[in-house]
């Protein structure tokens, strides 16, 4: 049965062979931040990315920091991604020694044993007590260190996965964001012969590290934004989904199930709704098959869950002021296909806000399309997506 949720790597992973070959040249001189909304495929790209490079005999570290929010939580979790790497452990605990004297007598019984999940509890336990607020920044280099020495084939790469999230938590919760992104950049600069660093997330980091502030402590990054299937990619895409469920393919019907997700083929609808429809019809479907899954499923109760996080998103990470008109420009944006004139959004964001400022309304306008709300098309404002739209119309008007 085709993956519909999680990442997909290996045989699973379909096509991008463009995007890993620019990230491998790229990865050459460069540190790489992922920039896409949600479920895109950022996850699936870093992994396969990963596994590519694991196949070549490359080091490759992968961390998800989605809940982290302090810096030295940060470093427990990069301590943990290394200690992971079973085949290498043993050179990193023999590197941390010196660094972690309460940990020592562990380290003695991991290089003495392979050691099982046990091993790994006491170690995270460990680096908890040793690990604190006031001795993050030297602890972590001395992590860094260790990471350093568990290959000689340079560069190493470290992937961590949705930093954004990351620092917007520490942001919040008061932790020394700014501390941290300092200390990030000058780890950056101090291994940039023996490191590679490829981070993503799927909130604006731009939007992030405003307040802060923080842009000149990530502008050294490469930015790649990772694009949506192109057309033909999404038709390969479900032609395969056909075949790998032995139900015949007809061009038409391939054709029909784009049409229904719209530009831009977002991986993750364009799999989930795959899936819907292959499971509806067996070995028989028609394009009016299609049409009522769109609307019943993925439109319905079944797709509720993935469209969620969008309005979520709003409550979560805009102010309180700047989510209510970013709210009801979006409610009038979804109506029609071709948008509203931005001098209607204007208007509406007076009225939401109660001010004139058009900088601010500016802001929220550049906000709205770098979370991949919105798109400018000429002088109107309209929907980036048209699986959203139609679902934002249906539950939104
Ligand atoms: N290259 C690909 N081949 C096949 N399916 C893919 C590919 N990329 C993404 N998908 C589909 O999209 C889904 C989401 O992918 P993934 O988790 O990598 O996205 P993401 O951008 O990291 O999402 P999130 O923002 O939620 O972290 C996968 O479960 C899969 O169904
Ligand atoms: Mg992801």
């Amino acid at each position: 049965m085709l993956p519909a949720s999680g990442p997909v790597m290996g045989k699973d992973f379909f096509n991008r062979e463009e995007e890993i070959k620019d990230l491998l040249r790229l990865l050459e001189r460069e540190n790489i931040v992922l920039i896409s909304p949600r479920r895109y495929g950022k996850t699936s790209l870093m992994r396969e990315l990963g596994r590519r490079l694991s196949e070549r005999g490359q080091l490759c570290l992968f961390l998800d920091v989605m809940h982290i929010d302090a810096p030295e939580d940060f470093v427990i979790e990069l301590a943990t991604a290394a200690f992971d790497v079973t085949n290498v452990r043993k050179k990193f605990a023999k590197s941390l020694k010196g660094a972690f004297i309460r940990l020592s007598t562990l380290f003695d019984e991991i290089e003495a044993t392979v050691a099982g999940t046990g091993i790994k509890v006491k170690f995270r336990k460990g680096l908890n007590d040793e690990i604190g607020k006031d001795n993050w920044t030297e602890k972590g280099k001395n992590i860094f260190d260790a990471i350093k020495s568990m290959s000689n084939e340079k560069p190493i790469y470290v992937v961590i996965d949705e930093l954004s999230e990351c620092i917007n938590n520490m942001i919040k919760r008061k932790k020394n964001a700014k501390k941290f992104l300092q200390w990030f950049r000058s780890i950056r600069q101090q291994t940039i012969q023996d490191l590679r660093f490829v981070v993503g997330g799927s909130v604006s980091f731009d939007r992030v590290v405003r307040g802060i502030p923080g842009l000149p402590l990530i502008n050294d990054f490469k930015r790649v934004c990772v694009e949506c299937f192109s057309r033909e990619d999404a038709l390969k895409f479900i032609e395969k989904g056909f075949i790998e469920e032995e139900i015949e393919y007809r061009e038409e019907i391939g054709v029909k199930i784009v049409e229904c997700i719209g530009e831009p083929y977002v991986p993750f609808f364009t799999a989930i709704f795959l899936r819907m429809t292959l499971q509806e019809a067996g070995a028989h479907i028609t394009k009016e098959i299609i049409e009522e899954a769109y609307n019943s499923k993925l439109l319905g109760a079944q797709g509720k869950g993935y469209f969620e996080h969008y309005k979520e998103r709003l409550r979560i990470y805009y102010d309180e002021i700047m989510a209510k008109a970013a709210k009801w420009i979006l409610k009038k944006a979804c109506v029609d296909d071709r948008g509203i004139p931005k001098q209607l959004a204007f208007n509406l964001f007076r009225e939401a806000t109660g001010t004139v400022d058009e900088e601010r309304f500016v802001d929220l306008l550049y906000d709205l399309e770098n979370d991949f709300y919105i798109k400018f098309d000429g002088e109107n404002i309209r929907f980036q997506s048209k699986v959203l739209r139609d679902w934002w119309r249906l539950y939104h008007v």
